[in-house]
Parts: C-alpha cells; structure tokens; sequence
C-alpha cells in the first residue's frame, strides 16, 4: 500500500472531470489538483510551450511526494508524454489513449465505424488521434475537429449561456447532417458541455475519457500494490491564477466546497 496522494493537473476547470471520475472509482485515494488557470487556454499554443507548462507542473506535483500522475488535459497528453515519462521517474499516466483504446473496444464489439472527436488545436494538429487509430484499427473512420471557443467560455462559467449553444451546434452541424456512432469529447473540460452536446447529437453516443483514465490508473495501483489503504484521505487544490473565482466554479463542477491553494511557477 502507499498512502501518498496521486497528482492531477490541466489548465484549468477541465480535469475537474477527472477528479469526478476518481471520486467514483477510487473514492479512497488522495490527490493533489493543480490546475494552471493564470495560462489557460493551452489549446492554442504550440507544443515547446506546452512541454514547458507541463513540466513545471510535473515538477511541482513531484516535490508535493505523489505516487503518480494523472495528466488530465488532452493537449498535454497528446503533445508531450514521450518528453515528460523520459524526463521524470514517476508513473504519468495520460487521459488520451485509454480513452482511445476504450472507444476503439466499443466499437469493435457493437461493429461501429463512425468516430468524431472534438478536442484543441493543438490536440488535432498533433494527429495524436488518428495515427492511434489507424495503428490499432485502420477500418474506423475517424473525424477530429478542433473547437476552439469552448474552453475560454467554459473558463468564463458559460456553460449554460445560449452563446455557447449556437457556437456548438455550428461546430457539430455536418454531424447532424451525416450522424457518427461516437464523439469522443477529446479535451477533459468538454464533458461540462455533454447535456448541450446530447441534444445537438441525440443518436450519437459521448465518450469522456476521463473514466477510462481512472479506470487505467486504478488498475496500474492495484498491480503494483499501491493503493491507499490508509483511512485519511487529502484533497487538496492549486491554481495558478485567482483563487475566488477558480473555488466558486469548482464547486458547480464538482458539487464540492474548495478552497483552492496558490501555486507560482519559477
Ligand atoms: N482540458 C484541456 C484539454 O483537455 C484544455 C486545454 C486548453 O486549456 O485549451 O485539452
């Protein structure tokens, strides 16, 4: 057993979906948020940034003593996994390819080939996506798409503001016209959007890749004999940018009382 807390961190609200997913499945362990709300959006910069952004973040999350690290952003994860697992010694697991390889399991046993994703633009200019796909089953037909606006909107706490409803219904409209079987939500913040994306897309099924994630992560901990078995349980914020507002939109996310933590990057 191992008692330390996992780290997990995104730009900002997105990989509040993780943490809701780890509450479900591996409601015993500890965890350390960080969430880098003073340089939200990443999805538009380019990946030298992005692998400067996710090391300091790696770095911080390594001197807080975690056991592991959930990357719980999709930019990260599809940019700059192969630089961080090479630069630090400590399991980082990435939201992207369990996600992937879920998806693709479905697929096959329901015999879909329709597959959209929606993700950053710096996720889709990576071609993360389709190269995993064609590696692992080059007869799905795959579409990914970036949507640029949702993240800063979702940042702004526009969830439910009609703005962002015809901004989505204009980024899925070729959908509507020639129906996918799933929409992988390819960034971590984009599940906040799925009761606006069902009802754009009502016969297409939403893939949030954060539960296959933590469903990797829990395996990984199980067979290495690091769970937490130890009654206390930390849960504990950090964001870069004003705590107010990060602690008052957590809580619509997660349901929670939050009081957020500052962290300052060198
Ligand atoms: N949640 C991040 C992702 O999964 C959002 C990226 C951004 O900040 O634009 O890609």
């Amino acid at each position: 057993m191992d008692s330390r807390p996992i780290g997990v961190f995104d730009s900002g609200l997105g990989g509040l979906t993780v943490i809701n997913a780890m509450s479900k499945t591996m409601p015993g362990e500890s965890f350390i948020y960080v969430g880098d709300t003073a340089r939200v959006p990443y999805g538009g910069k380019n990946v030298d940034t992005i692998r400067t952004y996710g090391r300091q973040i790696v770095n911080f999350l390594q001197s807080q003593d975690v056991k592991a690290i959930i990357v719980a952003c999709g930019t990260v994860s599809s940019n700059v996994m192969e630089s961080l697992n090479e630069e630090f010694d400590l399991p980082i697991i990435d939201v992207v390819r369990p996600g992937i390889e879920h998806c693709i399991q479905i697929c096959e046993e329901n015999n879909k080939k329709k597959i959209g994703v929606i993700a950053t633009e710096t996720t889709v200019k990576s071609g993360f996506f389709q190269k995993m796909f064609k590696e692992k089953n080059p007869s799905i037909e795959i579409d990914v798409r970036a949507c640029p606006l949702f993240v800063p909107l979702i940042e702004e706490g526009w969830v439910k503001n009609i703005v962002l409803s015809r901004i989505a219904e204009a980024y899925l409209r070729d959908w509507q016209e020639d129906p996918i079987d799933f929409l992988i939500l390819g960034c971590t913040h984009y599940p906040l959007l799925s009761p606006i994306l069902q009802s754009i897309l009502k016969d297409t099924v939403l893939l949030d890749m954060a539960v296959a994630a933590v469903e990797t992560t829990h395996q990984y901990l199980a067979e290495n004999d690091i769970l937490n078995e130890s009654p206390t349980i930390l849960k504990d914020f950090y964001v870069s940018g004003d705590l107010e507002k990060f602690n008052e939109m957590s809580q619509q996310v997660t349901g929670q009382a939050i009081q957020a933590k500052k962290v300052f990057w060198d």
